[in-house]
């Protein structure tokens, strides 16, 4: 299977190592074997129709900053040329998530759906700006859009609800969605300001490059959308949320929710309305998850509630959720 892949960051670079540690047992037992042909990050991109030698792109990244250096050879593709240009089955897209236009990602889905690729998207942005006319298009031209990573990370959040729950009605669902704010969250009810406990975060790496992405409920808002659409069947944008974050709880909020026995949680939830802000939350709710943990729990007209808890981010797990989707691309392709 050819892959292109945007972007070289955490979750790209993680993919390819498990591309690498894995290639004997993907093809024993899955009859996978990807062959990346092109990669690209900000700085320029690395070509090979015949495979790129994974080992040394990361080596070349690592030591030059961007994978133009992989080949002595340097070519000049722009990545949106090397989608419009190079023969690939899936695109993999994991540039930033943007919320303003979600820029580049947008186009580069757009573009290779056009082309009739397959495409892979850990990146939000488009998603929670367009989810509705991205499915369009997907189906339109034929091609699989496929998001596990975008919500979850690892955790099969959306698998388990679109997969497991087949059949039933979901009435309403409620979750901890972003990691970071959890984090800081946790820790203001060991007793640190909100200062301190952001602070703490961002020594940890766990803050994104602009805050408010995570302060804000930017971040649990474009999953809530991701959710919204794919297993309530909504048609819904970023702008369709009630978003609050979590900047204005104070130590005495929380004091005050701990009295009666709750903790005060970021929740994204979809019951009348979508909706994104601090809530309290009974301790005893297995919901009631702490650190950088996320979790979510479904209700369903018979099944009740069931709560799923796991890491939400994370490079190898968000990679190890975007080979479930090269797998469910790969069966489809081997169906038809
Ligand atoms: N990390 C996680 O745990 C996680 C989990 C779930 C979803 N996600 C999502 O996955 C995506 C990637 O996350 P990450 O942690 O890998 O981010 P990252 O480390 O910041 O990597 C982003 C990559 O995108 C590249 N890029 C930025 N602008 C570009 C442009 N205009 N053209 C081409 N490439 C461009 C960057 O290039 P340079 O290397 O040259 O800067 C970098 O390689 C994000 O959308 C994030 O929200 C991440």
């Amino acid at each position: 299977m050819r892959i292109i892949i945007c972007g070289f960051g955490v979750v790209g670079q993680s993919l390819v190592k498990l591309f690498e540690s894995r290639s004997e047992d993907l093809y024993a037992k899955y009859g996978l074997k990807p062959r990346v042909v092109g990669v690209f990050d900000s700085k320029g991109s690395a070509v090979d129709l015949s495979g790129i030698d994974l080992e040394k792109l990361v080596a070349a990244k690592k030591k030059f900053g961007s994978v133009k250096n992989y080949s002595k050879i340097k070519n000049n593709i722009s990545g949106l040329n090397m989608i419009k240009n190079l023969d690939a089955d899936v695109l993999v897209e994991t540039t930033a998530s943007n919320y303003k236009d979600a820029e580049p990602g947008m186009t580069h889905i757009t573009t290779a759906m056009k082309k009739k690729m397959h495409v892979i998207s850990v990146n939000k942005g488009p998603l929670a700006l367009a989810f509705p006319s991205l499915l369009e298009l997907a189906a339109y031209n034929q091609v699989m859009l496929k998001f596990s990573g975008t919500v979850g990370g690892g955790t099969p959040i959306l698998d388990y609800a679109k997969g497991s729950l087949r059949g039933e009605r979901i009435t309403s669902f409620a979750g901890i969605l972003n990691g970071t704010t959890n984090y800081i969250l946790t820790n203001m009810a060991n007793g640190l300001s909100f200062e301190s406990a952001l602070k703490d975060a961002k020594n940890k790496g766990y803050v994104e490059a602009d805050e408010s992405l995570d302060l804000d409920g930017l971040d649990a808002a474009a999953k809530l959308v991701i959710l919204a659409n794919w297993i309530m069947g909504m048609k819904v944008t970023m702008p369709d949320i009630k978003c609050t974050g979590i900047r204005n709880v104070t130590t005495d909020d929380i004091k005050n929710a701990a009295k009666k026995n709750c903790a005060i949680k970021l929740l994204a939830s979809c019951n009348r309305e979508l909706e994104v802000g601090p809530k309290e939350v009974s301790l005893d709710d297995p919901l009631c998850v702490n650190g950088t943990l996320n979790a979510i729990a479904f209700t369903s007209e018979h099944s009740g509630t069931q709560t799923i808890i796991g890491k939400g981010a994370g490079g190898m797990e968000t990679a190890s959720s975007i080979l479930r989707d090269l797998l469910d691309i790969r069966k489809e392709i081997a169906k038809n």
